[in-house]
This record gives structure tokens, C-alpha cells and sequence, in this order.
């Protein structure tokens, strides 16, 4: 973990070497990466060169360090177009743009660092949707741009900001015709994060590992937008248009192996999440920015 009034760049190694010089970690929890999918197949190179070095040096200096235990964010995108749901751990992986062809080379190659130095001990959280903010209302999402993902989207509707929201397809084989994904408050995953520490320092055979955090249920757009304007009191108009290309019908993850294994589960469903994540959109119009 970067300490408190420390910034670097995992792709300069000295900001690494530096950091690890000056203190004893007995882990890491490895969060810091690009993740726009749009983003990512317009600029591969910015993503294989932060996602993909910046990880590639975080290994070099931990080994270099002894310091052999990590909690890594992968995804839920390394499931691409499900076959099945729930997505179960050993799924077979595909990734379909080159933001998640980050991730399961990371996945990859965590497995192949694990095989060839056994005394590592590594967990792969995919995370599935993650929403919401944190209780006070004082820390949550703030996307720069026009926000790719739904919730910040809506979010930014409810405000003001942005006119209406885009439903990006309306004729899926769903009960309502929009797609279905399963959404995961950020207090939750930050409570698995915790739980796949704990495991680590637990768990002398624990390889090299991958957990679904998730919630097990699955929410359609509209059911989404519902529940906003609930949690809200705001109306958000929306437009229903063609789906989104590369968008899979419906994704949800199975929780057992999390339940059964880190012994964590997700604790709030959408009503929370909707609550909290308006509790900062309302405090915080503008996100960090003082309104322009
Ligand atoms: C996306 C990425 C995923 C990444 C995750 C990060 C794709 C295909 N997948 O997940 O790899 O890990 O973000 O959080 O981009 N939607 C609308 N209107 C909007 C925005 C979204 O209808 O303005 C719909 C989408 O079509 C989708 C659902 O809302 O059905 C969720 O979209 P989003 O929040 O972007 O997440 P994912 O696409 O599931």
C-alpha cells in the first residue's frame, strides 16, 4: 500500500524501490489500473503499458523484497460472454476487448509467478459490478468525462448534469427486455478485500486462488434505474436504444467459494446501494470539482 502522502508510478521502478526500501510490507492489495473498455480498444498500448508493466514491476520488487502475498483486482470480465450463469471460478476465461485482456494476463500470469516460486500466496478477486459509496456520503465515484458505466451515468442524470440516460438495449431475452448484471456495493467489496487478507496470512496452501465478489443476484438496467429514482426521489428520463456491442444478456456471479472459503458475503442489496450512492451524488454534485 502507497503510504498516506506518498504518490509513484508502478512503472518507475525507483518510486517501487524506494517505497520498499524504506518500509517492511508483509503484503499488498494491488487496485491501481486503467479500466475503460471503450478507452482501452482506442489506446491498447496505454493499457498493456500501465496495467500490464506497472503489475509486471510490483512482482519484481515484491520478490526482490521478500514480501510474497498479494490481493489483486481482476474482474468479472474474465468470464466475456458467459456460456452458463452463475459464472463459477473455474469457468473457462475469455476476455473480449483489450482492457480485459489485461486482467486475465494477470490472472495468467500470477498463476505462472505462484507455480514457479511456490512460497507465494496470491488471490485474484473478480469483481463483478461494483456501485454505491462509502456511508458518510464524503467518498465516492467520480468519473472524468461522460461516465461509461451505468450507475455513475444515472447518478449525473439525477443531478442535473447529463439530460437523460441511455438504455442500451431493450429486447434481451430478460424479463424486461434490458440486460442483467450483478451489482455489488463498494463496502461490501471492500469487506472481501479484508477477507482474502485474512485468508492469505491464514492459508499456508493457498496456491494462487480466484474469488467471484459479487452479490448472486442479478438486476436489469431498468430495475436499476427504478430503484435510483427510489432511493432518489428523482425522476431519470430515459431513451431506450441498441444495445451496446461486446455487452453480454445477463451475468451473476455464484458466491459459494467465497462464502465457503473467505467465509464473506455481500451484506447489502440495491436499496443500499442505491441510498448511499445518492447520499454522495446529493452532497457532492459536481464529485471532487467545485461546481464550474
Ligand atoms: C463494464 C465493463 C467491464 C468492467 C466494468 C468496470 C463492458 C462490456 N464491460 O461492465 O469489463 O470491468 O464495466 O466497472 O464495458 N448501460 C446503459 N446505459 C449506460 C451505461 C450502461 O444502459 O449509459 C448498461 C450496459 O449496457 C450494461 C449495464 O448497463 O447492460 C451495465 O453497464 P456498465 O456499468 O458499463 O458495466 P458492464 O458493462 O457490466
Amino acid at each position: 500500500m502507497w503510504c498516506q502522502s506518498e504518490t509513484g508510478d508502478l512503472r518507475n521502478k525507483q518510486d517501487l524501490e524506494d517505497l520498499f526500501s524504506q518500509t517492511d510490507f508483509d503484503a499488498v492489495i494491488h487496485f491501481a489500473g486503467l479500466k475503460a473498455v471503450g478507452e482501452s480498444v482506442a489506446n491498447p498500448r496505454r493499457y498493456f503499458d500501465n496495467n500490464l508493466i506497472g503489475t509486471i514491476n510490483l512482482y519484481e520488487i515484491m520478490a526482490k523484497y521478500n514480501c510474497k502475498k498479494m490481493v489483486f483486482s481482476s474482474s468479472a470480465t474474465v468470464y466475456g460472454q458467459p456460456e452458463k450463469i452463475p459464472c463459477v471460478e473455474d469457468f473457462q476465461l475469455m476476455a473480449m476487448n483489450p482492457y480485459g485482456r489485461t486482467k486475465l494476463f494477470l490472472e495468467e500470469i500470477a498463476r505462472d509467478i505462484q507455480k514457479a516460486e511456490p512460497e507465494w500466496r496470491i488471490i485474484l478477486l473478480r469483481y463483478f459490478n461494483p456501485v454505491g459509496a462509502h456511508e458518510s456520503g464524503r467518498i465516492g465515484e467520480d468519473p472524468k468525462g461522460i461516465p461509461n458505466n451505468l450507475m455513475p451515468y444515472i447518478q449525473q442524470v439525477a443531478v442535473g448534469r447529463l439530460p437523460e440516460l441511455n438504455v442500451y438495449g431493450h429486447d434481451y431475452p430478460t424479463r424486461d427486455g434490458s440486460a442483467i448484471r450483478d451489482y455489488i456495493h463498494v463496502m461490501d467489496l471492500a469487506d472481501g478485500h479484508i477477507a482474502a487478507l485474512r485468508k492469505l496470512f491464514t492459508t499456508e496452501d493457498i496456491g494462487c486462488t480466484a474469488y467471484n465478489l459479487g452479490t448472486g443476484c442479478g438486476t436489469s438496467v431498468l430495475e436499476m434505474v427504478a430503484a435510483f429514482e427510489k432511493a432518489s426521489g428523482k425522476k431519470i428520463p430515459i431513451k431506450l436504444c441498441p444495445r451496446r456491442p461486446g455487452d453480454a444478456t445477463e451475468v451473476f456471479a455464484s458466491t459459494e467459494k467465497a462464502e465457503n472459503e473467505l467465509g464473506w458475503k455481500a451484506k447489502y442489496g440495491v436499496e443500499e446501494m442505491c441510498r448511499d450512492q445518492w447520499n454522495w451524488a446529493s452532497n457532492n454534485p459536481w464529485g471532487y470539482q467545485p461546481e464550474p
